[in-house]
């Protein structure tokens, strides 16, 4: 103490690192964001230690030994999918099987509302297309790709030399290799700094083994998505197939059960808040180093207004499903698909206005351009400024092709009337034919009509600012007057319910009073003119020659009214935006190069590109508003409370009401009640849907299949204070198994540990 006075520099220090231990000490472990390569997880593996996990790198990620990697699958492509048993039996998330589950099922057997479980592997069900895809190995190949680049060079030139390794790459790699099973994915990665090389396995005899009801794999539906507390049971079960050596193989009735390199032993242990979690899976796509005026845009621009067209649609839906039991079957689906993105694009905007993250990226730019500035680089100084140009030149044309899609194209009759030519143009009569018959399957004229009086109006609306990226009007229909007459058709605001008018932006209100009678005449002459509204007269014309129904086809209101607008997008806005996206891509090449040079402490991960990553964290709760906490983890207790016979969300199984009446939890029992859901700091995101959560041991403790609503700006920037994975817990999947499936056959075939 004494010495410390005499110098007051020494001291100062000796309490600045008092302070800092103190720091430390007090503050909750710190979430860690990111999504790291598998190869190079050696550079976080320190951090990992530090919160718990008790393996090695090579453990997690190894080409000489059997390593977690082996157990882990690309599921049909979008999904995450794990190993859990010798005998090659998988698991993923309810809603990744959705479609397969759908498919088995009829009237007599729905599988969806009952659920499924083999009781033997004869009863396991084949699904055509289904394909499993195992990563074998990965390579830093970014030497390989860029020899004979120069940076001299003409992008062009450069571009040639690179695809051309590529695929030089790509034979060598495959050499030897059945190209039927084995394929080769070089991805650029930090915007073509680095290349990695990914040499994946596939398996294409998948067969459905098991499913809950979808009153308990959906549980909650669309309520609860996105939203914690949850008490999904988001699972199904597969198994993989091979032939008798062990190999991929088409689907044949005397493949076998695959052995797989490795599976993952189940911990029955549990969670609790502070364990350490990691997820390993595949998530779809993040931009964390985009600039600030990209996060301004989806922030400020972009998903409000994508919000208010999605609640309008919903608005409609939700009314009419309400009030017919058919059209609520008929339109689970669509609804499901249209709130998905829009409550995710509420987080998201939320999240980046609460986190601040456009100030902070704005912040970091300047402090960029100030170095930049010191380096005398001309490429690091002008960068900022030729990006923000760009995104200048991008956003109206971003703007329009986002409004294409989701305000003209929310009309089912005018997507369809598209998809119906183009299908028997280019792929013929039987895929026109499927395509009739699965629209109308789904399909309810009063909605479509709806929506399309609202949305038809909307979208005028948003790009009457921009005319030159319509259409011509007069390209519209004789029959469509108000909308040739009125070149901006506003909203009928009026009728929108007030918790979607305070999002609608204002350029509408001005043009709104005398619009919505015109557009009423548009909507009852286009939808009773159509033959694409009745079933019946669309298969007329189906069954007539292809030239001549393609005639009949392109004479309909439906297609000469979407035709024009299709074209203006493909042909002029979809190509402007490419090129542009193009040069962008360029300076993010040199943008991650520079932000590398001046962020040097930084430890910077690639942005998720569908493919193998880990993330790690903790099991935490979180408080998403003033004087709300949530706790971790969620139990049986949860479902109990929700259950409601009378809402089709939460209407359980009876047999569950019983096994809780009679607390008959078996060995799934902990203290006194099953656990179901939990959440962690894990950074995920789309795609990583059925990664496997593991414990510090690699054991499995549950089954990723969502994010917190809150937290979903992760995709942009990671907020740990709101940032969570939510996950089902190992336990409540196993109990299903056992108690709702009575499937105990299928435990004996899991290796389930203490811990
Ligand atoms: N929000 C999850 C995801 O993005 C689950 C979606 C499926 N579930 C649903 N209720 N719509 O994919
Ligand atoms: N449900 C998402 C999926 O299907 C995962 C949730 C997320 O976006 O994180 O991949």
């Amino acid at each position: 103490m004494l010495q410390l006075f005499k110098n007051p520099r020494g001291a100062l220090s000796l309490l600045c690192s008092a302070l800092f231990l103190l720091i430390l000490q007090t503050t909750p472990l710190r979430a860690d964001e990111g999504m790291w390569l598998p190869m190079l997880i050696g550079q976080k593996i320190d951090r990992m230690h530090e919160l718990g996990f008790k393996l090695t790198a090579e453990d997690i990620y190894s080409v000489n030994k059997a390593s977690l990697k082996d157990a882990i699958v690309h599921f049909g492509g979008g999904c995450t999918g794990e190993v859990i048993s010798a005998e090659g039996l998988l698991l993923t998330n309810h809603h990744c099987g959705y479609g397969q589950i759908q498919a088995h099922s009829s009237v007599e057997n729905d599988y969806l509302k009952d659920g499924f479980w083999a009781r033997t592997r004869t009863e396991e069900l084949p699904n055509q297309g289904l394909t499993v895809t195992f990563m074998r190995r990965m390579e830093d190949v970014t030497d390989l790709v860029l020899q004979g680049v120069t940076d001299a060079m003409e992008e062009k030139e450069r571009q040639q030399i690179i695809d051309k390794n590529i695929k030089d790459l790509t034979e060598k790699a495959l050499n030897g290799l059945d190209k039927r099973y084995n394929t080769v994915r070089i991805a650029p990665t930090y915007f073509g700094n680095q290349y990695f090389l990914y040499l994946n396995e596939i398996f294409r005899d998948v067969r459905l083994v098991g499913a809950p009801p979808s009153s308990i794999g959906k549980f909650g539906g669309d309520t609860d998505n996105w939203i914690w507390p949850r008490h999904t049971g988001d699972f199904a079960l597969f198994r993989i197939y091979a032939d008798k050596d062990n190999n991929p193989a088409e689907y044949s009735p005397n493949n076998v059960p695959y052995r797989p390199r490795y599976h993952f032993t189940i911990s029955s242990k549990g969670v609790k808040e502070g364990d350490f979690t990691m997820v390993y899976g595949y998530p779809g796509r993040t931009q964390q180093y985009v600039l600030s005026p990209a996060v301004e845009y989806i922030a400020l621009r972009s998903n409000p207004q994508k919000i208010h067209l999605r609640g309008l649609r919903l608005d409609v839906m939700n009314r009419e499903q309400g009030k017919d039991q058919a059209v609520r079957i008929q339109y689970a689906s669509k609804n499901a698909r249209v709130s998905n993105a829009w409550k995710r694009w509420q987080g998201e905007a939320r999240g980046i206005l609460n986190a601040g993250t456009i100030a902070k990226k704005k912040a970091f730019e300047e402090r960029f351009q100030q170095w930049a500035e010191t380096t005398g680089r001309d490429d690091y100084i002008t960068l900022i400024s030729k990006m923000k140009e760009l995104y200048n030149r991008l956003e109206p044309l971003q703007y329009a092709s986002e409004m294409y899609t989701e305000a003209l194209m929310a009309t089912e009759l005018l997507q369809f009337a598209d998809n119906l030519e183009r299908q028997l143009a280019r792929r013929g009569p039987e895929e026109a034919l499927s395509l009739a018959r699965s629209f109308f399957k789904d399909y309810y004229q009063p909605i479509d009509e709806e929506i399309f009086e609202i949305l038809f109006a909307e979208f005028y609306a948003a790009l009457q600012d921009t005319p030159d990226l319509l259409p011509t009007p007069d390209l519209l229909p004789a029959a469509a007057p108000a909308a040739r007459t009125t070149q901006a058709p506003a909203a009928h605001t009026a009728q929108a319910p007030a918790a979607h008018t305070a999002e609608a932006p204002a350029a509408r209100t001005a043009q709104a009073a005398h619009c919505p009678e015109n557009i009423r005449t548009l909507a009852q002459h286009l939808f009773s003119t159509s033959a694409f509204t009745r079933e019946q007269q669309t298969l007329d014309i189906l069954a007539k020659d292809s030239e001549q129904a393609l005639e009949l086809i392109r004479n309909d209101i439906a297609f000469k009214l979407v035709r024009p607008f299709v074209e203006k997008n493909r042909t002029e806005i979809q190509p402007l935006i490419a090129a542009i996206n193009q040069e962008l891509s360029l300076l993010y090449r040199t943008w991650m190069q520079a932000i590398m040079e001046f962020d040097k402490d930084r430890v910077f991960y690639p942005d998720a590109n569908s493919t193998l990553r880990v993330a790690f964290g903790t099991v935490a709760g979180y408080s998403p508003v003033d004087a709300v906490v949530y706790k971790p983890v969620s139990t049986i207790e949860g479902i109990m409370q929700k259950d409601d016979p009378n809402n089709f969300d939460y209407n359980i199984p009876q047999t569950l009401r019983n096994i809780h009446a009679e607390r008959n939890y078996g060995r799934w029992e902990t203290d006194g009640t099953v656990p179901v859901c939990f959440i962690a700091t894990n950074h995920t995101s789309g795609g990583n849907s059925g990664s496997p959560v593991l414990n510090a041991n690699g054991h499995l403790l549950g089954l990723n299949f969502d994010r917190v609503w809150e937290g979903t700006m992760s995709d942009i920037e990671f907020d740990s204070s709101v940032c969570r994975n939510i996950s089902v817990d190992i336990r409540y999947v196993l109990f299903l198994i056992d108690k709702i499936g009575n499937a105990d056959y299928l435990l004996r075939e899991l290796d389930i540990s203490q811990d």
